[in-house]
């Protein structure tokens, strides 16, 4: 057993997320998180709510609160939508916490302590109208380098140039909307990245087995040159500049969002530690020779990819204490809605909590896996929707096990019944089956999702392929045995279902688990040859029918979700 700490980047504070956003992160960590525990390893699967910065406070703004409670209200909606999900984190923490206010600060001092921040006066923009500076997202602009008009000001969600508000052409205030801005000047830290560009680069080449996507992303920054940033901003919601007599002239500043954001991937790691610090460890599993063993992997969106390769490994090489740097980065595309973006002003797309109440979880969670925005971006269609559900879940595994169960309750009763000699079509099974589990293993363990959906469909398959040969049903008359073989065979293939789906829809697995009156946590990841799995459940086993395993969607439905939600569903 080894030990693996996992996070998901942190979603924003500002209201609950779409399907483009798990699916980029948050989905795909949990996937891996739960492969990874079936097959035995210690995992610790980490996330938050990322609560500073320009994003919270307008938010805040817009729903007439203060941000503190804005956040606390957000934080918990967060939390339980995705459990409702079935993510299955250890800690769900919150980047405001103490853990993580004391931290940032701490890393503050230690990149003071190696020289690599100086104070700097800049201009910055000041709206007139609104009596303030416009830092980050409190400005928008057109996107120098693409064009894209509605690009923030730390970053254009485009082509995920990360920018200065001044950057910015034709820039206006995102509160008022005002073009009547100046410049104004201001004091802030700077964190010398400059001077880090070799060692950044050298961590970076040495990893070359990290996805293209993230490897390019984190070069055109290198290549560009690697400005100094400034790491703290005129906001009053954030984690305070001035500490401990230290930088007591910024006591009307705060840390930049995206300084003290990933420290909270270790902070999270301290406040699930202190709620139970007689058997939790925090540090063993981010400090020094303690934490040597812990293979670290993050899941992001490749707007996060900057942040990740360059901004937060700064932070960690520059501490100069042996913290751990990530070890594996799987960057995501995005997953649109119709070829756009999903919107929430706008009304456009499906968000966690209204996909849940019209569908369970794992529903979305299949059909999202099977379209992860891998190679390239993705798009939500309805019609795509309806075949992954009504085909794939419905059709070849939900079909598959209620038509098995109620066959065999009805023949042979409540347990397996014993009876026939496995011959060439078990052997075809098995050989199927020795070569596709090892192929769906390798593409979970290598997090090529895409594939590995691809190939969890082709095992579902493989069940109905071998029914369709074994044929109990007709078989039963003249072949009692051979029947039963084939019902016993089949239950079976059930348990290799539900063990082997278990990452992507937990809750369908457990299902099929209670059917076999199995412990939702029987699902340890098959190792065994196929010829084994397929006789794991004896004779005189019981088992019972459920209920319908998938319903499927309607015309009258979908047509209603498409209109509800926008987009289009043909006849
Ligand atoms: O892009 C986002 O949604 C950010 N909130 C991600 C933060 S990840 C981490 F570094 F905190
Ligand atoms: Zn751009």
């Amino acid at each position: 057993m080894s030990r693996i700490l996992v996070t998901s980047a942190l979603p924003y504070i500002n209201g609950i997320k779409h399907l483009g956003n798990l699916v980029g992160s948050m989905l795909p960590a949990d996937v891996y998180t739960r492969f990874q525990r079936a097959r035995g390893h210690d995992v610790l699967f980490i996330c938050a709510t990322d609560e500073h910065g320009t994003p919270a406070e307008l938010a805040a703004h817009e729903a007439g609160v203060e941000v503190a409670d804005y956040c606390r209200q957000q934080h918990a909606l967060q939390k339980d939508v995705c459990a409702r999900f079935h993510l299955s984190w250890n800690y769900f923490g919150r980047s405001s916490s103490i853990q993580n206010i004391e931290l940032t600060q701490q890393f503050a001092d230690k990149l003071d302590e190696n020289g690599l921040i100086e104070k700097r006066t800049v201009r910055q923009v000041y709206s007139i109208d609104d009596g303030r500076f416009l830092p980050d997202r409190y400005i928008t602009g057109t996107c120098p380098k693409c064009g894209y008009e509605n690009a923030r000001g730390d970053q254009c969600e485009n082509c995920t140039r990360v920018l200065d508000p001044t950057d910015l052409i034709d820039p206006r205030s995102a509160i008022s909307g005002s073009q009547n801005l100046e410049n104004r000047e201001s004091t802030h830290l700077y964190l010398k990245q400059s001077q880090m560009v070799d060692q950044l680069r050298n961590w970076i080449d040495s990893k070359q087995d990290w996805p293209q996507l993230v490897r390019s992303i984190a070069y055109k920054w290198l290549d560009e040159g690697l400005q100094d940033r400034g790491i703290t901003r005129d906001l009053d919601w954030g984690v305070p500049v001035a500490h401990d007599g230290k930088w007591a002239e910024f006591d009307d500043k705060v840390f930049y969002v995206w300084f003290d954001a990933p420290i909270e991937y270790i902070a999270a790691t301290k406040e699930w530690a202190d709620e139970q610090p007689e058997d939790r460890d925090w540090l063993s599993w981010w400090y020094g020779e303690a934490a040597a063993d812990v293979h670290y992997v993050q899941f992001m969106g490749k707007d996060n990819v900057p942040f990740h390769t360059v901004g937060f490994p700064v932070t960690i090489i520059g501490s100069g204490e042996p913290w751990k740097l990530v070890d594996y980065i799987k960057g995501f595309n995005w997953m649109n809605y119709y070829g756009g973006k999903f919107s929430t002003s706008q009304k456009r797309g499906v968000f966690m909590d209204q996909a849940l109440d019209i569908l369970p979880a794992d529903y979305w969670r299949y059909y999202l896996m099977a379209n992860i925005p891998e190679g390239s971006d993705s798009s939500f269609t309805w019609d795509q929707f309806v075949v992954a559900i009504n085909k794939d879940l419905a059709d070849v595994l939900g079909n598959f096990v209620n038509r098995l169960l109620r066959f065999a309750k009805s023949r042979f009763g409540d347990v397996i019944p014993d009876g026939g000699t496995p011959g060439q079509p078990e052997a075809a099974l098995a050989d199927q089956l020795d070569k596709r589990i090892p192929a769906y293993t390798d593409h979970l363990e290598k997090m090529e999702f895409r594939k590995a959906m691809v190939e969890l469909r082709a095992i579902w398959a493989s069940g109905n392929e071998y029914l369709t040969v074994a044929e109990p049903w007709t078989k039963f008359k003249q072949d009692k045995a051979g029947a039963a073989l084939g019902v016993r065979t089949g239950i079976n293939l059930i348990r290799l279902f539900a063990v082997l789906a278990q990452p992507v829809v937990p809750a369908l697995s457990a299902k099929l688990l209670a059917c076999l009156t199995l412990s939702p946590d029987d699902t340890a990841w098959p190792e065994a040859s196929a010829a084994d799995l397929l006789v794991t459940l004896k004779p005189g086993h019981p088992f019972q029918t459920g209920d319908v395993l998938i319903e499927k969607i309607t015309d009258e439905q979908v047509a209603e979700w498409a209109a509800r939600f926008g987009g289009t569903v043909s006849d």
